[in-house]
């Protein structure tokens, strides 16, 4: 037991020391990637108060080294160590973590983790920002790409209209697969398969007929390409008087299951209240004859 025990603990040692020496690899389209935007004092203010919220725990306030006591230690965001890494390694590495360093993606948005980025360079003198190349489709390049959603009552279709921003002038951009969802309080749910942009900028998808929606049936849809390498992340969200009316208790009123204790069901209160006093009851019942038994004994 106790030579596992320190096998284990000595695999442990091995593995962090391995970890803090192996050059944290970032795949080279991670490497090369640039924000599309220019780093504002907005973005670096967001920044800030993300890093706040999620980094400084471990990598202390910046320029002061108080970092926490970690093997390999979170380096310093004025560190050498930190600022050498291109702004899409800052972004790879803060995106997927690695071992001690949490991954965060799933928490922090990717246009939110630039502005941590922009925060995290405003502590290098030297570091002058260049932006990617603006979003570039056959052959021609946009300043903006713009998705809306409407319902198409006479075909009783929903309709998301992709178009793109050149100075003053609106293009429709075609070819693009989209992806239609309806907002659920645990996810997406998708509807129907992807459809292709027509010739002017629109996929208009079928929408199920009994779909349920909320006391009022409404949806909230969400469309979205399903491509993001040529325009990044292009979505459009809208609710539409499009589901069935369903009267189920929304999770955020007053007495749902699944609430806080105060706002419990009644019946639910009630039932366990029941179960509890039941079976402690038995106990208290079968205490009481053993007693009875015991003094019969004596
Ligand atoms: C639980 C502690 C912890 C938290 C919280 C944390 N980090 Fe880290 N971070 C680490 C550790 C430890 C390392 C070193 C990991 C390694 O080299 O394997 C690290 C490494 C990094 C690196 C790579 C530095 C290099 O060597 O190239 C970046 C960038 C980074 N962190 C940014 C962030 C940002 C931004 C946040 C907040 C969104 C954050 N970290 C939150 C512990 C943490």
């Amino acid at each position: 037991m106790l030579i596992r025990l320190t096998l284990f603990c000595s695999l442990i040692m091995v593995a962090s020391l391995v970890s803090g020496q192996t050059p944290w690899v970032v795949p080279s389209d991670w490497n090369a990637k640039l924000s599309r935007t220019s780093f504002t004092d907005q973005n670096r203010k967001t920044g800030g108060e993300l890093y706040l919220t999620n980094c400084k725990s471990c990598h202390g306030d910046p320029g002061k080294n108080n970092v926490i006591l970690l093997v390999p230690p979170p380096p310093d965001p004025s560190s050498v160590q930190m600022q050498q890494n291109s702004d899409g390694a800052l972004h790879y590495k803060i995106s997927e973590g690695r071992v001690t360093m949490p991954s965060f993606k799933n928490i922090v948005n990717s246009a939110d983790i630039w502005n941590i980025i922009a925060y995290l360079r405003s502590f290098n003198k030297e570091y002058i920002q260049q932006t990617a190349p603006k979003p570039q489709f056959a052959g021609e390049s946009f300043d903006k790409v713009n998705l809306e959603l409407f319902w198409d009552a006479p075909n009783k279709r929903v309709v998301a209209w992709l178009t793109g921003v050149q100075g003053s002038v609106t293009k429709p951009i075609p070819s693009m697969e989209l992806k239609l969802f309806a907002k659920r309080y645990f996810g997406n749910l998708m509807i129907g398969k992807p459809v292709e942009t027509n010739e002017e900028g629109k996929a208009s998808f079928l929408f199920p007929e009994n779909l349920p929606g909320d006391s009022t049936g409404m949806v909230t849809l969400v469309a979205q390409l399903t491509n993001e390498e040529i325009f990044g992340l292009v979505k459009a969200e809208s609710p539409m008087a499009i589901g069935v009316a369903s009267n189920r208790p929304p999770l955020n009123e007053p007495r749902a299951l699944w609430n806080v204790g105060l706002k419990t069901p009644v019946w639910l209160l009630f039932t366990y209240l029941t179960v509890v006093l039941g079976v402690w009851g038995s106990i208290f019942f079968v205490m009481l004859q053993l007693r009875t038994i015991f003094k019969i004994g004596q």
